[in-house]
């Protein structure tokens, strides 16, 4: 069978490059995909919009796709699942009502508090209530979260160090910093503690967690400087240790999921949690996000043993509950991120790549996440270009493993963090 994959991030190509592992995927049709989903070999890129519903449509019918998968939170905000479902196209993914547990931070966290998930305080307010949004910042004191009430390709979120950031903060989400994800903002209290991913594969009935990750969000080493997409991840993440991780489950996972069913949606596909962990073990809830996490995919794939179109389609066939326990390699598994110089902010694309044949014969897996093939030739095209992975027995092998295969990499401006896994790294 084929599948279709959405999206053009260093995800996809895992999820793809997943895919065509499994004896019974003969193919995999990436739109658009990227310079790495382009050069594999079973792969195939057509370049369409991922809103370009018809468009999607029509290569899913004409390459008879046995089902599609949607990586990125945009096109599942906007209803893709729900379109393709009308046109007895099989998804991987959740309609538009389900992925408001992502696209509306107030929807989720109303929806939060209604059933029980541990969470940060908070206030949302709209325009008209901008003096109670001040009020509710001097109430709670600075270091405290402003987001923007939508998705705004992770920059909507200002963690404000000071009474005065917020405010002025919020006042940009008013002004249309972030377009119509800045009508509403909410205002939370700041958490401390250590950041985790935990991702869930979901038919909407039965829960299976995969294995805990940790991303890097700051741009800058020792985890300083403006949030990005992500810089590097790692897994299994230690923090969650085993006994959080069933609670988690329970408290968490298990309960959205029971929430979202009493509430009419019908939710398939990645539930991910991003959690904050207090140093005396405490759990809440960040964030819920409605599909992969992208670099988390890239570290916590290369781990799977199980064929992930089995288990897609079982949780596309409501079977979950039947499906055999999840098989994992034992060890460790490493994602350092290259960007392009200047991200965050601004950078500039086309700067040629070399070295990935050495990479990978270090032992590395790169996935492609900016990158186009022009003329035969793969340049850069976007802030997070590659993310390179490697598993090994142990973190500081991993971690070895895939700053080697950095090291064989160069483009103009390559940027990234020499210290992804500080926390599980003795070395
Ligand atoms: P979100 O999109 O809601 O996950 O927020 C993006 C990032 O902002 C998170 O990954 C955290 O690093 C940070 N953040 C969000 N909410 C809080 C909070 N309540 N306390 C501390 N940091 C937060
Ligand atoms: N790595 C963070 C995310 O996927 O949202």
């Amino acid at each position: 069978m084929k599948v279709l994959v959405v999206g053009n991030g260093g995800r996809e190509h895992a999820l793809a490059w997943k895919l065509l592992q499994s004896d019974k995927i003969e193919g995999v049709v990436c739109v658009p995909g990227n310079g790495g989903t382009a050069s594999m070999e079973g792969c195939e890129n057509v370049k369409l919009a991922v809103d370009d519903f018809h468009g999607i449509k029509e290569v899913a019918l004409n390459h008879e796709i046995a089902f599609v998968v949607i990586g990125p939170e945009v096109p599942l905000a906007i209803g893709l699942a729900d379109y393709l479902k009308q046109q007895n196209i099989r998804v991987f993914g959740p309609t538009q009502t389900g992925a408001q547990l992502e696209s509306s931070k107030s929807w989720a966290k109303g929806f939060m508090k209604d059933i029980g998930i541990p969470t940060a305080q908070w206030g949302v307010f709209t325009e008209d209530e901008k003096t109670a949004a001040f009020e509710f910042v001097d109430r709670y004191g600075a270091p405290i979260v402003v987001k923007a009430d939508g998705l705004a390709a992770g920059k909507g979120v200002t963690v404000a160090a000071t009474v005065e950031e917020a405010k002025a903060a919020i006042v940009a989400a008013f002004g249309g910093q972030f377009g119509m994800a800045g009508e509403c903002v909410v205002v939370e209290e700041f958490l401390h503690g250590q950041e985790a991913s935990v991702l869930a594969i979901t038919d909407g009935e039965t829960i299976r967690p995969l294995l805990p990750a940790q991303d890097h969000k700051a741009i800058g080493e020792g985890d300083t400087g403006p949030n990005t997409g992500g810089m590097g991840v790692y897994a299994p993440a230690p923090v969650v240790t085993d006994e959080m991780m069933a609670r988690v489950e329970t408290e968490v996972l298990q309960r959205a999921i029971a929430g979202l069913k009493e509430r009419g949606i019908d939710y398939c596909g990645i539930l991910y949690a991003g959690l904050m962990i207090s140093p005396e073990g405490e759990v809440n809830v960040l964030e819920f996000n409605c599909r992969f996490g992208d670099p988390e995919t890239q570290a916590i794939l290369p781990l799977l043993e199980t064929p992930l179109d089995e288990l897609m389609l079982a949780c596309m066939e409501k079977r979950l509950a039947d499906f055999p326990p999840l098989r994992w390699k034992s060890g460790a598994s490493a994602c350092v991120v290259m960007a392009s110089g200047g991200y965050p902010g601004s950078y500039e694309n086309g700067k040629t790549i070399a070295g990935l044949d050495r990479a990978t014969e270090a032992g590395a897996i790169v996935f492609h996440a900016g990158t186009e093939l022009k003329a035969g030739e793969l340049v850069t095209a976007g802030g997070r270009v590659l993310g390179v992975s490697a598993i090994a027995d142990n973190f500081d092998n991993a971690f070895a493993k895939a700053y080697h295969a950095v090291d064989c990499i160069d483009f103009e401006g390559a940027y990234y963090r020499r210290d992804i896994g500080h926390r599980v790294r003795t070395m």
